[in-house]
């Protein structure tokens, strides 16, 4: 008889997302004439650019002759893409990164969960608490997690690195030592980043360690303080501690179009195994490559068109992020986040727990938002907003807010 991998087993419920999916199409069916304001998944909602569409409109007139047709892509990204995100990510911002380092996938969140298959079992991991939950979910499929605690929900063989209120929501170096650090700047789900100095630490620590740092970056388009670093290369010493993921989805609105990378520096080793060479192994095997039509779409963000438009989209996330930012403050609430992010992280009023607040907004206000204790223990107590929904859409929710 066959057996499953009994990891999976140990997983809580569903994912985060697909629970509140669930909730929220539950409530709907049985209360079919509310009208419904979602700002829990972090889904974009602004259609693309005109650059975007021209660019992905020329794509596919190419592919529909025979001269300029496509097959498979090279499976690490075409190079016209990867030398214009070398060339403009990262050289532009004085980091020492080469095209032959980035790695162009179907996703974030695809190579955030893939990416813990080249490190040994045996590696320990650390985690923001709250968190993404891939992170902890990915390597908890792998067995690296040990057991869950579902009364705690905490796992047995994960470090946690508390990042709430009282500590800013910076994480502290831990007691434990960890093999692989998972870093989120800007963070998802509590809106905050680090400054330079900040992660300079991390960086230091992990050199120290000889820790990895998986640097999530999806959110780096949203930065608008000067002091936080749009790259964890911007740090010295990053090249041999740290690999970088960046997403389209956030910055170019490619959610329904999935296309992100993945930076591994060359002088990242264990030992002498340099980590470039297993992904790029792994990538060969199991990724077939992005589409053609959808990395010459990429190429339209780098386009001076393409950043203009892109610059005005995400100004209009970020404005409806200080609508709630600033509207919740005005009613009162203790609200976080939104300045650097598309998130706004609220703290729960009147003793209520993050999904009991969850129940009471989707019931009295007809808002969907995401309870903070979906993304760890320390989110108890806390709920997500997110700026990603249309400006009118974002103001009705606020006012619904300020009556419930
Ligand atoms: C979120 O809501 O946290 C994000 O949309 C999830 C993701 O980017 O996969």
């Amino acid at each position: 008889m066959f057996e499953v991998n009994e990891n999976y087993l140990k997983l809580p419920g569903s994912y985060l997302f697909s629970t509140i999916g669930k909730k929220v199409s539950g409530y709907s069916r049985k209360n079919p004439d509310r009208k419904i304001i979602r700002l829990g998944i972090g889904d974009v909602t602004r259609p693309l650019v005109p650059a975007i569409i021209e660019a992905m409109h020329e794509a596919v007139d190419e592919m529909g002759k025979a001269k300029t047709f496509h097959g498979y892509a090279p499976d690490l990204g075409y190079g016209f893409l990867r030398e214009e995100i070398a060339k403009k990510d990262y050289q532009a911002r004085g980091c020492d990164i080469s095209a032959d380092e980035i790695f162009v996938s179907d996703g974030a969140k695809s190579d955030c969960g893939n990416i813990q298959e080249i490190f040994s079992g045996g590696c320990r991991i650390a985690v923001c608490d709250p968190v993404y939950p891939v992170y902890v979910d990915s390597n908890a499929m792998a067995g690296r997690c040990g057991d869950y605690d579902e009364a705690r929900g905490l796992w047995s063989n994960v470090i946690y690195m508390p990042c709430t209120a009282e500590n800013g929501f910076v994480p502290e170096i831990p007691d434990e030592r960890p093999d692989l650090i998972y870093l989120c700047v800007p963070n998802n789900p509590t809106g905050t980043a680090l400054t330079r100095q900040q992660l300079k630490v991390w960086v230091d620590y992990a050199n120290d360690i000889g820790a990895v740092i998986l640097y999530d970056a999806a959110y780096e388009a949203y930065i608008a303080d000067e002091d936080v670093p749009h790259s964890i290369f911007e740090i010295e010493g990053a090249r041999t501690c740290a690999i970088e993921f960046r997403s389209f989805s956030k910055n170019a609105g490619f959610t329904g179009v999935r296309l992100g990378f993945t930076v591994i520096p060359k002088d990242l080793k264990s030992g002498d195994v340099e980590v470039h060479g297993l992904w790029a192994r792994r990538h060969g095997t199991k990724f077939n490559g992005a589409p053609y039509i959808v990395q010459r779409a990429a190429m339209a963000v780098y386009s001076d068109e393409g950043r203009a438009q892109l610059r005005e989209q995400v100004a209009y996330y970020m404005n409806n992020a200080r609508v709630i930012y600033e509207g919740l403050k005005a009613a009162g609430y203790q609200v976080y986040g939104g300045v650097n992010a598309p998130y706004i992280w609220m703290k729960v009023p009147g003793g209520m727990s993050s999904w009991e607040f969850f129940d009471w907004l989707l019931e009295t206000a007809n808002v969907v938002g995401t309870p903070g204790s979906g993304f760890g223990p320390s989110g108890e107590g806390y709920f997500r907003l997110t700026a990603f929904g249309t400006y009118e859409s974002t103001v009705e929710a606020v006012g619904r807010l300020k009556k419930g």
